[in-house]
């Protein structure tokens, strides 16, 4: 068993895709065991995105990801972070799977609807990031 972080971003949100993004977690049978929407400061931000702090898009980045509203949840299930990354396709949309998230939503490299964390390691960071144990239900 598995668990990972994802996030609804402000672009998803504001196109009125939480429902969509769950139904489609859901419906793989993926178990949601945490859900919070909130706004990230830019510190917020910047402070998840901190291993991409050298990269040229990162004040662009983190500029977004504090412009509104996002959904943040915690995902469960077998091999649920490769699952979730399969959902979800490529980062840059043009180079995502047809029927994937991105490829059926995102607008650009940088305002791609979601994120999902990519490795055991960063799901274990990035949960902590936004939960504790007690806002997970067993
Ligand atoms: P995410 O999966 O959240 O991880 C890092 C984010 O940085 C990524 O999704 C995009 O939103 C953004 N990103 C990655 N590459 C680029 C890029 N070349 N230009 C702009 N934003 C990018």
């Amino acid at each position: 068993m598995q668990r990972t972080l994802s996030i609804v971003k402000p672009d998803g949100v504001e196109k009125g895709l939480i429902g969509e993004v769950v139904r489609r977690f859901e419906k793989e049978g993926i178990c949601i065991v945490a859900m919070r929407m909130r706004r990230l400061s830019r510190r917020e931000a910047e402070g998840f995105y901190a291993v991409h702090r050298e990269r040229p898009f990162f004040n662009s980045l983190t500029e977004f990801m504090s412009s509104g509203p996002i959904v943040v949840l915690v995902l469960e299930g077998d091999d649920v972070i490769a699952r979730n990354r399969a959902l979800m396709g490529a980062t840059d949309p043009k180079k995502a799977e047809k029927g994937t998230i991105r490829a059926d939503f995102a607008g650009n490299v940088e305002k791609n609807i979601v994120h999902g964390s990519d490795a055991p390691e960063t799901a274990e960071t990035e949960i902590r990031y936004f939960f504790s144990d007690l806002d997970l239900v067993w």
